[in-house]
């Protein structure tokens, strides 16, 4: 009897392992996320892959608003800023986990020229124009659908950017595929098509802390570039492309973000700057790799994109709290903007951001996650 009793729960102990070890199936499934102040109804998607990492993104702004991603014990972390529902995102927020478009960053004084045409945008950031203008891609509704992925789970997020929209030219068609691979991959590729002359450059604005709380100056940071674009004091390039080398922003050989920020003369003080990518943005590649010596979760980057846009959250100042109660200080998230370099419509040595009709916009971005 007794041997019979301990076989038993032998039996079940092992049923117990199995269900462990065997793998999961990725899942994605859609819910509500909360309505508008016209009605319009926002949805959440939930992204579950074979290993059990979490990525959500609700079609307000196509934001990412959480990342589960595992610690060198197997233990899942939120490693992404933002809210824990829409009445924050739509209170305002610089930008936490959002889609960034037509144009990421900044555009000299809200001007540029093109074929022989000036277009004026919105000031929105001092003098200069940001991230899209009053109602960038970050506030707008995209559609959203469940679509297959090779790997893991993926959905698509489609938005038409009429005509004049925000100032900028030309029907813009854009598409964006977000995938969670099983190979713990977020992977956005987007695509972008236009029925007259106008510039894109799409970006996602994440803020990540793999520590899941407290600053990140002690997150162990490589890029993948030997050069910058130095910017005047209101944050535009001033077109030169200088050496990083013997200078607080050489990151070419793994260092703490924080080994060297005080000598950073910026107001508020902190790395915001363009870093043009050795790979030149020719073909997907390695862009940037974290390392986050207590939880060991790191994050890799590769990018079809020129510039890697390197933010320390220098903007923040406790007067946002974020999910889980947690109050947004100063350096509590830095963001890894793949994209073309800033004002780069009115510097005409930089890669252009120009599309034409018949053209297709393409970029893709992977952020791969792992562990020390
Ligand atoms: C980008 C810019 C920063 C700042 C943030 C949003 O990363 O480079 O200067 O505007 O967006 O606060």
């Amino acid at each position: 009897m007794i041997i019979l009793l301990a076989a038993g729960l032998a039996l079940a102990n092992a049923a117990v392992a199995a269900e462990k070890e065997a793998p999961m199936k990725a899942t994605v499934t859609k819910t509500s996320y909360g309505k508008l102040a016209d009605g319009t109804e926002i949805e959440l998607y939930t992204m579950t892959n074979a290993k059990g990492m979490v990525c959500k993104v609700i079609t307000y702004g196509a934001i990412i608003t959480e990342l589960h991603v595992p610690d060198r014990q197997g233990r899942l972390g939120d490693v992404v800023l933002g809210f824990d529902r829409l009445e924050k995102y739509l209170a305002g927020h610089p930008y936490f986990g959002a889609a960034i478009g037509r144009v990421a960053n900044r555009i000299a004084k809200g001007r540029f020229t093109l074929d022989g045409r000036e277009y004026i945008l919105a000031q929105n950031n001092g003098p200069n124009h940001l991230h899209g203008g009053l109602k960038g891609f970050d506030k707008v509704v995209w559609k959203a659908e469940i679509v297959p992925a090779k790997d893991g789970v993926a959905v698509k997020f489609t938005y038409l950017s009429p005509d004049g929209e925000e100032g900028y030219p030309g029907n813009l068609t854009v598409t964006m595929i977000y995938t969670l691979t099983d190979k713990n991959e977020l992977r956005i590729d987007y695509t972008a098509t236009t029925d007259k002359a106008t510039i894109v450059n799409l970006t996602n604005h994440s803020y990540f802390n793999l520590a899941g709380e407290g600053d990140i100056l002690g997150h162990i940071v490589t890029l993948k570039a030997d050069r910058f674009t130095p910017v005047d004091d209101t944050l535009i390039p001033t077109g030169e492309i200088k050496k990083v080398k013997g200078t607080p922003m050489d990151f070419t050989k793994p260092m703490p973000i924080g080994s060297r920020i005080d000598q950073l003369t910026n107001d508020p003080r902190g790395y915001d700057h363009n870093y043009v990518l050795n790979s030149g943005g020719k073909k997907l590649a390695l862009a940037a790799r974290v390392e986050e010596p207590k939880t060991g979760r790191v994050m890799e980057i590769l990018t079809t994109e020129p510039g890697l846009q390197f933010y320390t959250g220098n903007f923040l100042d406790g007067t946002l709290t974020g999910k889980y109660g947690i109050v947004y200080k100063k350096h509590y998230g830095f963001c890894m903007e793949c994209d073309h370099f800033p004002d780069s419509i009115n510097h005409p040595k930089f890669p252009s951001i120009v599309l034409r009709p018949g053209q297709i916009y393409k970029q893709t971005t992977i952020h791969r996650f792992g562990v020390l």
